[in-house]
């Protein structure tokens, strides 16, 4: 089926709470039908966005999983989608993936100061602005993370321009990451670890506790090791950055071939889940060309912010080990 389009009176359906849709009427609904396996605690995110765009009055929500039959009154048995409907019950903005796409809260407002096709311009109501915009960061989220760092690679390339999800007041940030630049629209408060995450889809640095005290986003800046989470993307313009996407080409290397401490963690069992494994890497590159004495206990005390919450250690201390023993492959 079709999904239904802007202006067209909602499909109703039972929700889960036995409540018919048509009974929640007066306020502007956001619908959102998400795949079965999508993670309900990503819409912590839609506060962050909420927040973002200074939302005192919060629409409601309605998420419906798109196994369920009302996912096929709206197009969306197969995809995610979201519908903002007004307070009249009828369909005031949409997105369904793979059809329309998804608009950043700025570009909402822009559409909304747009002529229309009678010559007249148009506005936003601030309540139709907030529930369209916070419709519009539903969608981000129910995006999977893999789908926008795809949209970011294609883009990277070329060095070209990211549009992120521009809110607030974003303004354009330009970094050198793995050798490329590349500008994006963030707000000042964006750190380089959400930069590199969210915005230009390089997720290989992980976020294990925002807070500075796990060592997984770490990240080289000028060649020197780097919490990403405790600096702002905007304070690190003009400096060298390097992820673990880029190590291997940094120190040389071509094709799939990997960096040198890359290949000693697999050959020593240097990880388990993975999971802190590209911090682990980043920090023991960079702490080959420390001046740290030659013993375990020397490397130990170097990786000490590195938390493995497998208990990896042995490994990581032998892959370090072996890497400094044969000369340092300290590209970076
Ligand atoms: S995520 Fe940066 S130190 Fe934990
Ligand atoms: S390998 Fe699992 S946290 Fe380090």
């Amino acid at each position: 089926m079709q999904p239904p389009n802007i202006g067209d009176i909602a499909p109703d359906f039972v929700l889960s709470t036995g409540r018919w849709l048509s009974d929640v009427r007066g306020a502007p609904v956001i619908l959102a039908f998400h795949e079965p396996g999508w993670d309900p605690a990503r819409a912590d995110e839609i506060e962050g966005y909420r927040h973002l765009i200074q939302a005192g009055e919060e629409p409601q929500r309605v998420l419906v999983s798109n196994d369920e039959p009302a996912a096929a009154l709206y197009g969306a048995a197969r995809e995610s989608a979201v519908f903002v409907l007004d307070g009249r019950g009828r369909i005031a903005w949409r997105h369904v993936a793979g059809i329309d796409p998804v608009e950043s809260a700025a570009e909402i407002a822009a559409l909304g100061l747009q002529t229309n096709g009678d010559g007249v311009r148009t506005a936003w109501s601030r309540r139709g602005f907030v529930a369209t915009a916070i419709g519009a960061a539903v969608a981000l989220t129910l995006e999977p993370t893999f789908g926008r760092a795809q949209t970011a690679a294609a883009q990277l390339p070329s060095g070209g321009t990211t549009t992120g999800a521009a809110v607030g007041d974003a303004v354009p940030v330009t970094l050198n990451v793995n050798g490329q630049t590349i500008t994006l629209n963030l707000e000042p408060r964006v750190t380089l670890l959400d930069a590199l995450r969210e915005y230009a889809g390089l997720t290989g640095s992980k976020k294990g506790c925002d807070h500075g005290q796990c060592g997984a986003c770490t990240v080289h800046i000028d060649r020197r090791r780097t919490l990403s989470c405790l600096t702002f993307a905007v304070m690190q313009q003009d400096k060298k950055i390097t992820t673990i996407e880029g190590l291997a080409a940094s120190a040389g290397a071509t094709g799939d071939s990997l960096h040198p401490m890359q290949q000693a963690f697999i050959e020593h069992d240097g990880f388990q889940c993975g999971y802190c494994t590209s911090g682990q890497i980043m920090s023991a590159t960079a702490m080959v060309g420390e001046p740290w004495g030659p013993g375990d206990d020397d490397v130990r005390e170097a990786m000490s912010g590195n938390i493995c919450r497998c208990g990896a250690y042995p490994g990581i201390v032998a892959a370090v080990q072996e890497v400094r023993r044969n000369g340092g492959g300290q590209g970076r």
